[in-house]
This record gives structure tokens, C-alpha cells and sequence, in this order.
């Protein structure tokens, strides 16, 4: 679907799309914090109705990256250019609502070593190779900090066939599935797994 080169630097990645665009892949600032409010409402309806793992109003976003902790952001953008082009999340441990649910596969959690991913990326910038490359980006750095196992952040729509597939794609496995709004899948990487 696409063919892209990826150069990743210390804290930085960038990637080259196969029409020819750099994209830069950085973590998540609090300085960043109106683009992603710009980032979410420029999205379309149907990616907001795929993705919301929190509120984007300014206020919000500083309340979860600033003073709750245990969450990490990543960011694409042209170099250069102020604008957010993707957008992911990652949280250390488990979502709370959710653990009954990981239990049930006989999962045990460890906040130490498990964490769970919600990614995005912008209408126009979708499926050229963006979402893989920026999970690579966040892959190095959740081994680098020991993280073991990424689960889906409130499963996926199981009518979601393009995250569906770019899950697989990435090595996630299915855990089981629920309903909520319509079927959903729980999956999982086991980051051992792919790097072996
Ligand atoms: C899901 C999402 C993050 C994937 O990122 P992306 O940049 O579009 O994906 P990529 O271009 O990196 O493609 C990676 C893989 O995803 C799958 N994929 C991408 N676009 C696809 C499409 N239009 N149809 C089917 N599968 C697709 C393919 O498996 C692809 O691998 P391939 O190129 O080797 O075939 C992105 O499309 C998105 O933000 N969607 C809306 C929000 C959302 O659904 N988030 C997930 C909520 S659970």
C-alpha cells in the first residue's frame, strides 16, 4: 500500500512518504497542547466516531498529561509546519474499566510492564504508511522503558477493517471480544514477540 524510509535519531523519527513527504514523529508536549485540540476537531466525523480515548479541550489534555501522570503522547508533523498530522497515546498499566474484561483472557496486569495504545492519524494522511511508522517510533520507546505488552485502548470496532488490519499487521493477536456500541475485539502485542 505504501513504501516509505524511516530514519530514527536519539528522540526523533522521521519518515519519507512514498509521494515524497517527510513526516517527523516527536513525543508529546504540553506546548503541543492547542494543535492536538486543532488535530481533534479537524478530524472527520467517522475517525472521531473510531477514536476518542479522552476529551481534547485544552483544559483536559493538560489535566491528563500534566497532572495525572502515567500517560505518554506521540506526534507527527511535516518538519517545519505546526500542524499535528497523527496523534497516539499510550498508558502505563491498564484502563480500570477495562480490567475486568483483560482478567477474563486470564491476563494479569502489571503496571510496570503492560501498557495500552490508542493511535491516530489525520483524514488526508491515512494509510500511507504514517500509523505503522509512528508505532515504530513509539515501539523503541516502550522497550526502552520495559514495557512488555500493548493492549488496545478500549478494544477496536470489530467494523473498523482498516485499524483491524493495521493491528494485525503490526502483530497484535485477538484476545476475545465485547459488546459496547456494536462488537468490539480486545488485541494484544507481546513486544518479545516481534523482536525476537
Ligand atoms: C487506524 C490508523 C491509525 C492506521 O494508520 P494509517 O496511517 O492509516 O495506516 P498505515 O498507512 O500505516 O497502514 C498500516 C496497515 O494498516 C492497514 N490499512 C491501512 N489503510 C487501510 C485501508 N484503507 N484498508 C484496509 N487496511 C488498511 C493495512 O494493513 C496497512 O498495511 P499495508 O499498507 O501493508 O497494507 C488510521 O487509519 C486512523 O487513524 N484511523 C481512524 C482512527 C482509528 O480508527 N483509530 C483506531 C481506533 S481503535
Amino acid at each position: 500500500m505504501y513504501d516509505s524510509k524511516m530514519n530514527l535519531k536519539s528522540d526523533d523519527m522521521t519518515m519519507t512518504t512514498i509521494s515524497g513527504r517527510e513526516v517527523l514523529f516527536s513525543v508529546f508536549e504540553l506546548k503541543d497542547a492547542d494543535q492536538l485540540t486543532e488535530y481533534y476537531e479537524h478530524l472527520s466525523e467517522l475517525s472521531r466516531k473510531r477514536y476518542g480515548p479522552h476529551q481534547f479541550d485544552k483544559q483536559s489534555i493538560i489535566d491528563l498529561y500534566g497532572k495525572r501522570g502515567g500517560h505518554q503522547g506521540y506526534i507527527a508533523r511535516e518538519p517545519g509546519s505546526p500542524t499535528i498530522i497523527a496523534y497516539s497515546i499510550i498508558r502505563f498499566g491498564c484502563l480500570e474499566h477495562d480490567l475486568g474484561r483483560l482478567k477474563s483472557y486470564g491476563l494479569n496486569m502489571d503496571v510496570e510492564t503492560d501498557s495500552v495504545y490508542a493511535p491516530s492519524v489525520a483524514d488526508a494522511w491515512q494509510s500511507c504508511g504514517v500509523g505503522n511508522s509512528m508505532f515504530l517510533f513509539i515501539l523503541e520507546d516502550l522497550k526502552r522503558i520495559g514495557i512488555t505488552r500493548v493492549i488496545l485502548w478500549g478494544g477496536v470496532q470489530a467494523d473498523n477493517e482498516k485499524a483491524v488490519g493495521f493491528y494485525k499487521k503490526n502483530g497484535f493477536q485477538k484476545l476475545g471480544e465485547f459488546e459496547h456500541n456494536g462488537n468490539n475485539i480486545d488485541m494484544m502485542l507481546e513486544i518479545k514477540q516481534v523482536t525476537a
